[in-house]
């Protein structure tokens, strides 16, 4: 997967840009706030579906204007033809995304085309932050090569919505929750289900190439393990069946619903997973010292990138924003030699030597060479 170009008009600080990739290493050197990670969003939204800072939609708009464009320009391995994607953002009214020049109705069409990996100082918390950040770390990773995960996940959270809803509103009006509650549970077993189900073999698959970068990395034969956690505490086994999921959770919201009404929530699904990550048995969010946890998280983020590419036979573009300052010299020696054979795009504020790199300068969101 190439990135070729990308074009922004009034995205963020960037007033018109186009800016042109190389097939291998691209640093974009700047001083801070000079519109580096901007660009980086503007790419990788197109992967996501939308801002990886969490922005709401008109935020990147440029202040002061109504609308804005983006869009990219990529080639994959089995098309060598160059594809494209545009977001168009008018304050106001409703985005307009096209694919190849055809209208797409929803912005979550087009994730699964373009595909990459951002990494980012954020991540380097993946162990020792709380497991929302780790069920996000999964949810990105599935999406970029299995749309159905996207598609039951967003069911998902649309049903739990109305469930807490009606759980919410148990004291004012527990009749309907009564006559309702038993639909709502039986969907979002099921959704739960499917969702566990690709968790589950996802952590499998990810843990043992982390293991094997955990190994090179610290040249010590600690053993490292992932393991999913669901919150129906089923066994790897139950979780390769996706009937035995959907019947035990099914089990869990109809027989607790009085619980779930004192705690004014939907008390068991996946948006309580988590991942447990072990080195030597013992739990590395509790017991790993900060060099481990940062080096299990560059593991990861490699990782993703390795598992997309033997789903889809081609590798994302791997995205590095700001992270080489915040990895010491042997990981980020590590890092850059495990990126080799792909598109990387750089951020930094240092002048590092990148060797053969494409260097993009960055100043008040202009890029030159
Ligand atoms: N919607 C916006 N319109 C104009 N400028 C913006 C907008 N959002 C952010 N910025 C500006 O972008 C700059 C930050 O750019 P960024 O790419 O994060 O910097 P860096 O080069 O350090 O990565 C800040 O000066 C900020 O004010
Ligand atoms: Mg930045």
């Amino acid at each position: 997967m190439i990135c070729n170009y990308i074009k922004l008009k009034n995205y963020r600080n960037i007033e018109e840009a186009e800016v042109f990739f190389e097939n291998g290493v691209n640093v974009l050197i700047g001083d801070n706030a000079q519109g580096k990670t901007n660009l980086l969003e503007g790419i990788y939204t197109f992967a996501l579906g939308k801002s990886f800072r969490g922005a709401k939609e008109a935020d990147v708009i440029k202040f002061g204007e109504n609308e804005s464009l983006s869009m990219i320009g990529f080639t994959t391995n089995s098309r060598s033809d160059i594809q494209t994607l545009k977001i168009r953002l008018r304050k106001g009214s409703r985005r307009q995304i096209e694919m190849n020049g055809v209208r797409l109705e929803r912005l979550s069409e087009m994730i699964g085309s373009f595909r990459a990996v951002l990494f980012c100082p954020e991540h380097l918390s993946l162990i020792k932050e709380g497991p929302s950040m780790r069920r996000n770390y999964l949810d990105v990773a599935i999406s970029q090569f299995r749309p159905v995960y996207l598609r039951s996940l967003q069911r998902y959270h649309a049903i739990l919505e109305q469930r807490n809803k009606l759980i919410k509103n148990a004291e004012d009006d527990r009749v309907t929750l009564d006559a309702t509650i038993g639909l709502w549970s039986e969907q979002l077993a099921h959704e739960a289900a499917v969702i566990a189900n690709f968790r589950s073999k996802y952590v499998k698959k990810v843990g043992e190439e982390v293991a094997k970068y955990f190994e090179k990395m610290t040249g010590m034969s600690e053993k490292v393990e992932m393991q999913y956690i669901g919150s129906s505490k089923q066994t790897e086994e139950e979780y390769g069946d996706i009937k035995a999921i959907e019947n035990r959770y099914l089990q869990l919201l109809t027989e607790n619903i009085d619980r779930e009404i004192g705690a004014s929530s939907t008390l068991w699904g996946i948006h309580k997973d988590d991942i447990e990550i072990l080195i030597n048995g013992k739990s590395a969010r509790m017991f790993g010292s900060q060099g481990q946890q940062r080096s299990l998280a560059l593991a990861m983020k490699l990782a993703e990138g390795d598992i997309c590419f033997s789903e889809t036979g081609d590798r994302p573009v791997l995205l590095l924003d700001d992270v080489l300052s915040e990895l010491d010299e042997k990981r980020r020696k590590f890092l850059l030699s495990n990126v080799r054979d792909r598109q990387v795009i750089i951020t930094t504020c240092e002048k590092t030597d990148f060797g053969e790199a494409k260097r993009i300068n960055v100043e008040g969101g202009k890029y030159s060479v």
